[in-house]
């Protein structure tokens, strides 16, 4: 009698978590049932953008934001936000299996293969690790490895010893090697490469470039700045600290912060080092305490706007801190469940307030974001981004509720 009531009581307790576990889920699953819809749908809008302005999707294989006549942007396979779509689909094949999302999916990646050889940009991480990284890990297609790591090639071309950082831009606006917090997330890949080929430059250029951020791009209170500019012809050291899209050169820009929090969350995920976890706890609570962060968490695009509460939101800088807390959550020692917490808030807001009309925003997932507030482009918009970081961060809630790693082990 005493065992059968033990066993019923082990029964109940796997079943209520079973349930539990499904609730958890629930947020998730709702939106990637949006999802399959809403993507169908902007494969409709891609085709009547490319009619209507009599391009091809070949040369522009990328839909990035909606513009503020309403109409759909398509951008070329070296435009820095390339991978984000293609990158949205490998995650739509991930959860759903389907061989439907893994044809599109392959198809807009595929669009991009030119890009292993671009030497012009620091953005190869986002392009390459978001499409063909994804590809690789869900369905090892051939090929996609050799192009990861020609990718990495060209982007570690971009670095300098004598500054020890991958060059962001080329020389502009007064800079001669200017470095921005968002290069942070580029150096996924390159620890990517050292595994796959067993080459530890990959590793070291990674390493070195995230030392000499977390060196020179912080503040006091851990916000960053965007724009580091170095001197690469005399000392290699940073000769001015500014913005190209914050508001102010002391300002904190929504997106920048989330992508330190992203960007040292993943260096200590691959190196282990406790300095960079260090790093991102306190990016973290930058972020989660400023007095500028509305109580929906969904910031506005710049913490020191002047106009707050008058200001435009960040739905993708949310998206990228929330996709970021997750993995924090699992290495914390003691804020393991606060960050957890804050990114499951952050989810559910984006799905309750920011999420597109189903067959709206031409097909994108997501509102309310801001690209670039200085250059007056992308404002309160749907943007690619937002979608991916959205999409990545339902993933990963979904594979803790299922008690999965957060972050998949990769393939090479
Ligand atoms: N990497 C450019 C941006 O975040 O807008």
């Amino acid at each position: 009698m005493k065992i059968k009531l033990t066993i019923a009581a082990l029964f109940a307790t796997v079943v209520a978590s079973a349930q539990i576990s499904t609730m958890k889920d629930k947020v998730a699953k709702e939106n990637f049932e949006f999802a399959n819809q809403q993507l169908r749908h902007a494969f409709v809008e891609i085709d009547a953008a490319h009619k209507a302005k009599n391009t091809t999707p070949e040369k522009f294989p990328t839909p990035r934001n909606v513009e503020p006549d309403g109409s759909l942007r398509m951008m070329y396979p070296s435009d820095w936000c390339s991978g984000f779509f293609a990158g949205v689909l490998w995650y739509m094949y991930e959860e759903t299996q389907d061989n439907f999302w893994k044809q599109e999916a392959q198809k807009y990646t595929d669009y991009l293969k030119s890009e292993q050889y671009n030497t012009n940009t620091h953005d190869l991480g986002f392009m390459m690790y978001c499409s063909f990284g994804n590809g690789l890990r869900l369905a090892e297609i051939p090929g996609y490895k050799d192009i990861l790591i020609q990718s990495s090639r060209s982007l570690i071309t971009r670095y300098n010893p004598k500054t020890g950082l991958i060059r962001s831009w080329d020389p502009f606006n007064g800079w001669k090697y200017p470095v921005i917090i968002d290069n942070m997330m580029n150096l996924e890949m390159l620890f990517w490469a050292t595994k796959a080929t067993g080459d530890s430059t990959f590793y070291n250029i990674a390493v070195s470039h995230a030392d000499k951020t977390l060196a020179n791009h912080f503040r006091d209170d851990y916000s960053s700045y965007h724009v580091v500019d170095y001197d690469v012809d005399g000392d290699g050291q940073p000769r001015m600290k500014q913005t190209h899209q914050g508001y102010a050169d002391d300002s904190a820009w929504a997106r920048g912060q989330a992508w330190g929090l992203y960007g040292f969350t993943m260096c200590y995920r691959e190196t282990g080092d406790k300095k960079y976890l260090d790093l991102a706890e306190n990016i973290a609570k930058f972020i989660l305490t400023n007095k500028n962060l509305p109580k929906d968490l969904i910031p506005y695009w710049d913490y020191d706007a002047p106009n707050i509460p008058n200001e435009p939101r960040d739905v993708s800088a949310a998206a990228v801190t929330a996709s970021a807390l997750y993995e924090l959550s699992t290495m914390s020692k003691n804020k393991g469940s606060y960050y957890k917490k804050m990114a499951d808030k952050i989810t559910e807001n984006i799905s309750k307030y920011y999420r597109a009309p189903l067959k709206g925003a031409r097909g994108f997932i997501t509102t309310c974001s801001t690209g670039h507030w200085p250059n007056k482009s992308e404002i309160n918009t749907s943007i690619n981004y937002a979608d991916y970081y959205y999409i990545e961060a339902l993933v990963r809630r979904e594979r803790l509720a299922e008690h999965k790693p957060v972050v998949p082990p990769v393939k090479f």
